[in-house]
């Protein structure tokens, strides 16, 4: 598979089998995190690997729709930025949730590439989670996702015609 298979294919799973996910795989979907780019290179993050269950449960507590994915799949990512040098760039977006955003999607997108579903989520109270997880004050947690075998094979959802979201100027 190459990365335009994966960005083509890919879907949001938000049903899982309980299967373990192998080390290797977990060892590459964290290499691909690590590889993303960040502004200034600062790389001031870190991807959190949830499978304890009990830890998976607060996750799903703090979340306000309490989805079942968030306990079923056998682990969860949690997308960490670190203390910034700054907190907003030039162009007024702040570095970390750029950056997060950046390394998520690369190991949302290795994931599939190794047959694993995630599904990317905001809808969790990021302090709430930020002390379940006992992480200090000043790191943000900018997505989760719920990472594991899909138990569902859901059709593509519908974007957007290319004319309306593309422009050459
Ligand atoms: C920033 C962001 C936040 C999202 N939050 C949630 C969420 O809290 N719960 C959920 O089930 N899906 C969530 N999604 C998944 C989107 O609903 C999904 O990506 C979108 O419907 C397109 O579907 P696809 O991923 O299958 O292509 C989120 C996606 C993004 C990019």
């Amino acid at each position: 598979m190459n990365v335009w298979d994966a960005i083509q294919n890919r879907t949001s799973i938000r049903k899982y089998r309980p299967d373990p996910i192998e080390a290797e795989k977990r060892e590459k979907i964290a290499e691909a995190f690590r590889r993303a780019p960040s502004a200034r290179n600062q790389q001031t993050w870190k991807l959190l690997w949830v499978e304890d269950p009990a830890l998976k449960a607060k996750i799903r507590e703090v979340s306000p729709g309490h989805a079942p994915m968030l306990e079923e799949a056998p682990a969860v990512l949690v997308a960490v930025g670190l203390e910034q040098e700054e907190s907003v760039m030039t162009n007024g977006h702040r570095p970390d949730t750029v950056n997060l955003s950046i390394a998520m999607s690369y190991a949302i997108l290795e994931a599939f590439e190794l047959g694993l579903g995630t599904c990317w989520m905001a809808y969790y109270k990021e302090e709430e989670l930020r002390n379940a997880l006992g992480l200090p004050e000043n790191t943000s947690i900018v997505a989760i996702s719920p990472i594991g075998y899909g138990a569902e094979e859901p059709s593509q959802r519908p974007r957007k015609p290319l004319e309306e979201v593309f422009e050459v100027l």
